[in-house]
């Protein structure tokens, strides 16, 4: 399984901090916020790996990461995503480096107190389709700025909303997405969503609705470092407190 890590996009709510670089190269505790999900996918037996980047401040990733090998990467590819057009179009970015293998992809501002191991390893379990983790949060005013589970029962997703002014569950999809390679088909049927983006929740959707979608409920803390300056700021302290990705 080889993995895509996505690095791009404008990081405006952590604006004026990401004026002056890419929001995963702010640091979280003791280290920059990209090396959490580098390490999340190394622990989770994945040593392939494209990361996918955007403007001005691209070529610091390189500085940063250089090869990998450091980070216990064997292959560390870039791609540089012109314009953030979403989360399903950075993806599409990496469809030959991926080729007809399948994928585990991780948004970059995404800290997991726990490893992401076991989910990765139920998805080399799964015969086909794709794989979401969802976390619970309670609190609903949170819930509004992601994507959210619509639970049929308790035992299965009927339907991921995103950012819904009304939440239909207590459940967040969190930013680390298993896919087979009919991905790569459903990715050029994509429409901009309201807010001009190819949206991964649309992804999603397209196997929830083939019945071709298995999850993964996580334990410990989950936290989308750039949803907001409070988000940002209740990672560094988990982190500092706790640290990240333990088994
Ligand atoms: O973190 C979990 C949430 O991530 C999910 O619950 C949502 O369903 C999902 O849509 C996503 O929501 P966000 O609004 O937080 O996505 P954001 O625009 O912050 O982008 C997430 C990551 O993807 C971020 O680390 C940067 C990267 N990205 C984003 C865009 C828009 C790119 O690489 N390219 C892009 O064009």
């Amino acid at each position: 399984m080889k993995g895509v890590i996505l690095a791009g996009g404008t990081g405006s709510r952590l604006h004026p901090l990401t004026r002056i670089t890419n929001k995963h190269l702010l640091p979280v505790y003791d280290r920059p916020m990209i090396s959490y999900a580098i390490e999340a996918l190394v622990m989770a037996g994945v040593t392939e790996m494209m990361l996918v980047t955007g403007g001005t401040h691209a070529g610091e990733f390189l500085r940063l990461l250089g090869n990998g090998q450091e980070f216990g990467i064997d292959r560390l590819f870039y791609a540089y995503q012109d314009k953030p057009g979403g989360i399903a179009e950075a993806l599409s970015l990496a469809e030959k480096f991926v080729g007809g293998d399948r994928v585990v992809v991780l948004l970059g501002d995404n800290i997991f107190g726990r490893s992401i191991r076991h989910c990765a390893d139920a998805f080399r379990q799964q015969k086909r389709g794709a794989r979401v983790v969802l976390s619970k949060e309670s609190d609903h005013e949170h819930l509004r700025h992601l994507g959210v589970a619509h639970l049929n029962g308790s035992r299965r997703i009927q339907r991921i909303v995103e950012k819904p002014d009304h939440p239909p569950s207590d459940y967040a999809v969190t930013g680390v997405y298993f896919y087979d390679d009919t991905v790569w088909k459903v990715l050029p049927e994509l429409k901009p969503s309201g807010r001009g983006e190819l949206e991964i929740t649309d992804v999603n959707n397209w196997y929830l609705e083939r019945g071709l979608m298995e999850y993964d409920i996580l334990e410990g803390f989950w936290g989308d470092a750039g949803e907001s300056m409070a988000a940002y700021y209740a990672a560094q302290d988990f982190v500092r407190e706790h640290g990240a990705n333990r088994e």
